[in-house]
């Protein structure tokens, strides 16, 4: 399938995997990539810059297909080496980035000088169009259904792609409840050219995470998920259990006098234990809405192998029978 994001990144496939803390390393990376996506290591989750540089070398040697690196620049407490980290994405050779979490318009000028492609994951029309503006390649516009941060607008992504879809000339994918081949048409039909997905990714044989993390979320119903930290206006959609029960117990006890020293027991350090040792009441832990349409644990191929045939029979079969 070619759209202008398979041709923007050379995969065959218009799929992205975006970048997710402790999930992200270079054998889903790869396996997105060598299934004709993109796959996206997760660069913060790397230490250190030497260690993004490394993993970008284990995932060449599991692919010569193209993948990415996600670089997130959120409200942490000590700010990461971002000029170390970008230098380790630039000198491993790769060509395409996500970034996340703020402007990333300082790292523009370096990204594009090296021939990498850039694409900005929003939450709104009027980041789309910021990042638009400031020379972004491509935008992953995330409706309030995603797993992780939604932002505050709360805009879910039947109304928030077609608005996308009005306002921008950049292309963009369709990000938040994507999960078979029905969401890549709805989202092509409402104007993106081509899907990011999260959740649906972590529910994969490759996922180097906990067979428990993967069982909770086939488990797990639309119904599952909640928003934390709005009060601190960092609102993130997180599977329920007792440790975001607790945190939001406390956010309704303190309301607006909440801090996030407050809820550090649940939030700070929790993905080594939820993804690595499946202690899944160790936190709370980004999953999406879309955990309700996943049924499965296939491999990677697998699954993208039957997105892209749902996908051809809703095109062929299905959708020429309302014609006319
Ligand atoms: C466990 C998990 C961790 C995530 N970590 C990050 C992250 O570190 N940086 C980022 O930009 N997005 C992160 N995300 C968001 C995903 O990249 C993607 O935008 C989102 O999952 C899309 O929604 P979906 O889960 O409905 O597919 C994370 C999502 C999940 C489920």
């Amino acid at each position: 399938m070619k759209t202008r994001i398979t041709e923007l990144f050379g995969i065959e496939r218009p799929i992205i995997q975006g970048g997710m803390h402790y999930v992200g390393f270079a054998e889903l990376a790869a396996a997105v990539s060598n299934a004709g996506g993109l796959g996206l290591i997760t660069g913060l989750t790397q230490r250190t810059p030497a260690d993004l540089a490394n993993e970008i070398r284990r995932c060449r040697e599991m692919t010569d297909k193209p993948f990415g690196v996600n670089l997130t620049f959120l409200p942490t407490v000590s700010s990461p080496d971002y000029p170390g980290y970008i230098k380790a994405i630039i000198d491993g050779g790769v060509k395409a980035v996500e970034t996340a979490g703020n402007n990333p318009q300082k790292w523009l000028p370096a990204l594009h000088e090296a021939g990498v492609k850039v694409i900005h994951k929003c939450t709104s029309v009027r980041h789309s169009l910021k990042a638009e503006a400031i020379g972004c390649d491509a935008v992953s516009v995330d409706g309030f259904e995603c797993g992780g941060h939604p932002g505050e607008d709360d805009v879910p992504n039947f109304i928030l792609l077609p608005r996308a879809a009005e306002s921008l000339k950049i292309p963009f994918v369709a990000s938040g409840g994507m999960a078979d081949g029905r969401s890549l048409v709805a989202a092509m039909a409402l104007g993106a050219e081509g899907m990011n997905m999260g959740t649906r990714f972590i529910a994969t044989q490759e996922a180097p995470v906990h067979e428990n993390v993967k069982q909770a979320i086939v488990a797990a119903t639309e119904l599952d998920t909640r928003l934390v930290m709005r009060p601190l206006r960092n609102t993130e959609r997180v599977l329920n259990n007792a440790a975001v029960e607790r945190l939001l117990k406390k956010e309704k006890e303190l309301g607006g006098n909440i801090k996030f020293e407050d809820i550090i027991e649940e939030v700070a350090g929790v993905y080594p234990k939820i993804m690595k040792t499946g202690d899944m009441e160790a936190g709370a832990w980004s999953c999406g809405m879309v955990a309700g349409l996943i049924h499965d644990i296939p491999t990677v191929k697998q699954l993208m192998d039957r997105i892209m045939q749902e996908a051809e029979d809703i095109i062929r079969k299905r959708l020429p029978g309302f014609a006319g």
